[in-house]
């Protein structure tokens, strides 16, 4: 009996010892909680001598996830903006997917942000500040994408880091669950996908994909950094450069227009807009509270809300 406790308990400090590695790894990578989780449970089973097995469960949970990046693109004083949709997007959960959602700046430019913009970033960590001037329509788009290969090459991730990485505008709202919904039957290379311009067309090899919201695969991103195509030609209105780009590249092979499952909001009423309806992915020019109210209202966004004593919102 003897032997078999002393294994005993140096199986048990084993697992203690890989606990503690794995706590730093997860900490360092991301890893997932829940496989942190799976895997201790593995090891409190295996305190019973004749369970081991259970070791095995420790692997890629949620390997299959499809990993998206929304990059939205905002400036560094938008403080009030980003703490709004961060609220927007941290209520939201999906099955079956990983999505991160980072703000996009360029280099800061004022006292004041350097002590805010640290603040946000150690309390959430979901800021991307790009080596650039702030500038729109002069290229925070190419340098958005082209810096991405780089940003996210750590050997320790899955590669690619990202199946799919989306430029978003801060005006749009992302139904998450659709979304990942209309990606799931999509190709995960050389895809280009949004609403597509001019608003009246349904045909998406026509021009390009709205700034409203577009995706492209990683693969994209990836041609983005290497191609001579983009640094030729990068000034002018990002969404449609980025469609020249595609073109003159012979990018996209695959594209999915999203229309009307994205749209303007209703009002004032265009050929871009449509009402509010259930079949929605992305809900673009939220120009004001009041629209983002109608909208989040329109979905029944806060109706899982817990019932508690702690409060009451009739
Ligand atoms: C220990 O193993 C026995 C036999 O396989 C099983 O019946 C029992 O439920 C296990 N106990 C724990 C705590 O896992
Ligand atoms: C592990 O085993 C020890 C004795 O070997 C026992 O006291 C303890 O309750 C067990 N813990 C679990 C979780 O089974
Ligand atoms: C952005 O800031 C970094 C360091 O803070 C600096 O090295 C770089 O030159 C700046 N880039 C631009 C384009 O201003
Ligand atoms: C990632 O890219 C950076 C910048 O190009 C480079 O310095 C670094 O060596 C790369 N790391 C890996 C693991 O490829
Ligand atoms: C919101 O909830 C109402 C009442 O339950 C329901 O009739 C409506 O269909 C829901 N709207 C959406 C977009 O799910």
């Amino acid at each position: 009996m003897k032997p078999l406790k002393s294994e005993k308990r140096s199986f048990i400090i084993l697992c203690f010892f890989i606990i503690i590695s794995l706590c730093i790894y997860a900490s360092i990578n991301e890893a997932r909680l829940e496989d942190l989780l799976r895997f201790t449970r593995g090891c409190d089973a295996a305190n019973n001598s004749s369970s081991t097995s259970s070791f095995s469960s420790l692997s890629t949970g949620g390997g299959d996830d499809i990993r998206i990046l929304i990059g939205i693109l905002t400036l560094p004083d938008q403080y009030l903006k980003r703490h709004f949709l961060r609220l927007v997007y941290g209520v939201q959960s999906v099955e079956g997917a990983k999505i991160d959602v980072k703000f996009i700046f360029c280099n800061l430019t004022k006292e004041d942000q350097k002590t805010l913009v640290a603040l946000e970033i150690m309390r959430y960590d979901d800021i991307i500040i790009l080596n650039c001037p702030e500038n729109m329509n002069k290229g925070k788009t190419l340098t958005f994408f082209s810096s991405l290969p780089d940003l996210f090459n750590d050997t320790d991730r899955p590669y690619p880091p990202y199946h799919y990485v989306m430029k978003a505008d801060d005006d749009t709202f992302l139904r998450l669950p659709n979304f990942v919904e209309s990606l799931k039957p999509l190709p995960r290379e050389d895809l280009y996908y949004g609403y597509v311009i001019p608003c009246r067309s349904m045909d998406p090899f026509k021009h390009y994909m709205s700034g409203m919201g577009y995706l492209v695969s990683w693969d994209i991103a990836e041609w983005i950094k290497e191609s001579e195509i983009p640094r030729k030609h990068f000034e002018g209105p990002e969404d449609k450069v980025f469609g020249e780009w595609m073109r003159e590249g012979r990018r996209g092979k695959n594209r999915f227009n999203g229309k009307w499952s994205m749209y303007n909001f209703p009002e004032p009423p265009t050929t871009c807009t449509h009402e509010l309806w259930p079949d929605t992915i992305a809900v673009h020019l939220l120009k004001n509270q009041v629209k983002w109210i109608r909208t989040l209202k329109y979905f029944n966004f806060t109706a899982s809300m817990k019932p508690s004593k702690l409060y009451h919102i009739p």
